[in-house]
């Protein structure tokens, strides 16, 4: 069953162009920030579970720190290999609190 959940205050959250990683009641996120808008995705990168919140943007992507695989964050598509992909979770800006709905 989905339910928002509070990822951190919105003066927390990444600034435009940075990634980070948070832990959600045991839930990896990472949290990105392209242009001023906020997306998260599953922060386990498919090849070998690298922290997707510990690498960089990259235009409308993430990078993985440790092989460069690259997802676009409002798909979790990944650019290489084409049928990889993360979950990517849906988010609300609430007062000061940034929410995803987690399933
Ligand atoms: S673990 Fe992410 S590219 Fe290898």
């Amino acid at each position: 069953m989905a339910r928002w959940v509070r990822v951190c205050g919105v003066a927390e959250a990444p600034q435009s162009g940075h990634a980070m990683e948070v832990d959600v009641a045991g839930v990896g996120i990472c949290l990105a920030n392209v242009n001023g808008e906020l997306s998260a995705l599953d922060n386990w990168c498919p090849h070998r579970r690298g922290p997707l919140g510990q690498g960089w943007v990259e235009g409308e992507a993430v990078v993985c720190p440790w092989h460069s695989w690259t997802f676009d964050v409002r798909t979790g598509v990944a650019e290489f290999p084409a049928h990889e992909r993360v979950a990517v979770f849906p988010v609300l800006v609430v007062g000061d609190d940034v929410l995803a709905e987690l399933k």
